[in-house]
């Protein structure tokens, strides 16, 4: 790890991974065993919280959808008012601070205001919810390519930006992120783009934890499954034939 400056303040966006407090790096856990203040969203779970020193101030930014604590402007402005306070700050996501995570919007702004900054990975929960669920993202016989996508759009008015045709021609694994709320339109989109009603297709809900929910189906099922399940974001959507061989792999992770 570089050394922690003890005359400059620095701000640290530590990805805490995906829940299970055994994901975390031990590079983020050393930066919260010395860190002044830490601000944290709302996926970032209690036992990740835990590894936080006593004499911490802790700030919870939270945001879930249609939750929001503070504002992005309010988080930057309070990252830049404690970087001129403190020497160790610390912004800690749920994930990796780059994947879907404003991390790199943060990044940028606390660079303008001439902020010392540095990334530390944590591992997606993109790719850890279909680890955790027996659910490879690539695989020699079926998927040689996977895409990472978000199915979040302005709440209320779906109106995708992304270009799903060419996801679905291009890519043998989709992972959404996001992607709950506007399902029924993104299957709509991925079908018309010429993916057949039988496209195998996984949810992964608290990927990682012991209450992890999933729900495997095809997308003719899915969304029935969904309403019979009453089954809820926040939760990772996997798209492709490598869901066929959880039936093998879960419950051989450990
Ligand atoms: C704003 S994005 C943040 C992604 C995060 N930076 C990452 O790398 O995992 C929030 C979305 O990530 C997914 N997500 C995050 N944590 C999850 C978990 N433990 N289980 C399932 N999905 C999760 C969900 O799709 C959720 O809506």
């Amino acid at each position: 790890m570089n050394k922690i400056p003890n005359t400059f303040a620095k701000v640290y966006l530590v990805g805490a991974g995906p829940g299970d407090p055994g994901l975390m790096t031990l590079k983020g856990k050393q930066i919260l065993e010395v860190a002044d203040v830490v601000i944290y969203d709302a996926l970032v779970g209690a036992e990740i919280l835990a590894m936080i020193n006593d004499q911490a101030e802790r700030i919870s930014a939270g945001k879930r959808r249609g939750h929001h604590c503070l504002s992005q402007s309010e988080i930057t402005a309070l990252l830049i008012k404690k970087a001129q306070e403190k020497k160790v700050i610390v912004r800690l996501k749920g994930g990796d601070p780059f994947v879907f995570g404003r991390g790199g919007e943060e990044m940028v702004d606390l660079i303008k205001a001439g902020i010392a900054t540095e990334v530390v990975p944590g591992i997606t929960s993109g790719i850890a919810a279909p680890a955790y669920s027996g659910i490879p993202l690539t695989h020699r016989d079926y998927s040689s390519s996977v895409t990472f996508v978000t199915g979040h759009q302005s709440a209320g008015d779906y109106r995708s930006q992304i270009n799903w045709k060419a996801i679905a021609q291009g890519s043998q694994t989709i992972v959404i992120y996001m992607g709950i709320h506007n399902l029924a339109s993104i299957l709509r989109e991925l079908t018309n783009a010429g993916l057949p009603p039988d496209t195998p297709i996984a949810l992964i809900r608290w990927a990682t934890l012991p209450h992890q929910e999933k729900l495997i189906g095809t997308f003719s099922s899915i969304l029935g499954q969904m309403q019979e399940k009453k089954f809820k974001a926040p939760a990772i959507v996997v798209i492709g034939k490598t869901i066929n061989l959880h039936s093998i792999l879960a419950g051989h992770k450990d």
